[in-house]
């Protein structure tokens, strides 16, 4: 056997025993490429006396055409080959979902804080806002909760660790919304006006239905002979409008905050249809809101003559609002930026 047949015999096995086209590649340049064996043949051709030339270089040519032809031949079946092992393993399933892509979307607070607003806007009230780092003078005693009234300790308040000041007391943070009414009265003009505020009030507090953080809505509506029953009209109308009912019966109960009086905690009635809770139909009672008539002393807070004008406050939890209207039992959700709590709750589009 000449060396050119004994390369000629080893390659052809190795062409037919590739397994993929990568292999194949390898052979081709391993033989026939720049520095390939039988390259090396046909360069050291030329050393040679002329008649031997002639025949190595024929049977070498002869060699390569082969060696090409087999190559040729092989790729293709290897091509099916790889082909049909492809179609094999991939499968396209046209009819499956797409794949969801995250998307932002409005918190559901801030959603029901905007229906709020646009349902107290519609009675001309305006919004109002004050400090969430209040003092003691704001968020009680000008609300008529003296030095040592339990209110005080009843609202488990954040101290904050500032010196005291000699007219405004300790600071600390908001434990409700009710300070809004004295910085609104003190800020504007006489009465008659209407205000509202919606925001963060914090309370020393953690469970499934008190967060330390939480918001709150409160109104405040002062003019010549304001009276309870404004405020009783506004809260039924209001109530009917946010829960999208065409009737609701509000029950007054008495209570007591020493910044109103008489003071009342507001129930709407509601019943439990097919596991939702359906409001404005049934004879069960659920709490939603607390109010009364100012105070007089609250008046006087705010530079009011309480002689020559009255007024109602109201003031609701926002939380408890979207989650009576919404269906979201623990509070906590809402302030833990859980994308799947979002979405189980059907925020999860822009809706507005
Ligand atoms: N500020 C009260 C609270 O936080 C709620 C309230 C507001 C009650 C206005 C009456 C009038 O509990």
């Amino acid at each position: 056997m000449t060396d050119v047949e004994k390369l000629l015999s080893s390659c052809l096995f190795e062409v037919d025993n590739a397994t993929n086209t990568k292999r194949l590649d390898d052979i081709k340049v391993a033989v026939l490429g720049k520095n390939g064996k039988l390259t090396e043949m046909l360069k050291s051709l030329r050393h040679m006396p002329e008649e031997e030339r002639k025949t190595a270089g024929a049977e070498i040519n002869a060699a390569k055409s082969d060696i090409l032809k087999r190559i040729e031949a092989k790729a293709i079946t290897l091509e099916i080959l790889e082909m049909e092992k492809k179609l094999a393993s991939e499968f396209l399933d046209v009819s499956m979902p797409a794949r969801v892509r995250p998307s932002g979307s409005i918190h559901p607070l801030t959603k029901v804080a905007e229906e709020v607003a646009d349902i107290l806007s519609q009675y001309g009230f305006v919004f109002a806002e004050g400090p969430e780092i209040e003092s003691e003078y704001y968020n009680f005693t000008a609300l008529n909760i003296p030095d040592h009234h339990p209110a005080r300790t009843m609202h488990d308040t954040f101290y904050l660790n500032y010196p005291a000041d000699s007219n405004e007391g300790r600071k600390l943070l908001r434990t409700h919304t009710s300070p809004v009414q004295i910085r609104a009265m003190l800020a504007n003009n006489k009465p008659p006006f209407r205000y509202f505020s919606i925001g963060r009030v914090y309370r020393s507090d953690y469970d499934a239905t008190h967060t330390p953080m939480f918001n709150q809505i409160e109104g405040l509506m002062v003019g010549e002979g304001v009276s309870f029953a404004h405020l009783k009209y506004l809260m039924t109308d209001f109530l009917k409008k946010f829960f999208g009912v065409p009737k609701l019966t509000l029950r007054l109960r008495p209570s007591f905050f020493p910044f109103t009086e008489p003071s009342t905690e507001i129930d709407i009635n509601y019943e439990v249809k097919n596991g939702r809770i359906a409001f404005g139909t049934g004879d069960k009672w659920l709490e939603v809101a607390g109010g009364g008539v100012v105070h007089p002393n609250v008046l006087r807070s705010g530079n009011v003559d309480p002689s020559k004008y009255q007024g109602f406050a109201f003031g609701f939890g926002l939380e408890r609002l979207a989650s009576l209207k919404y269906g979201i039992s623990d509070l906590r959700g809402y302030f833990e930026s859980d994308d799947r709590w979002r979405d189980a709750f059907g925020f999860n589009y822009v809706t507005k």
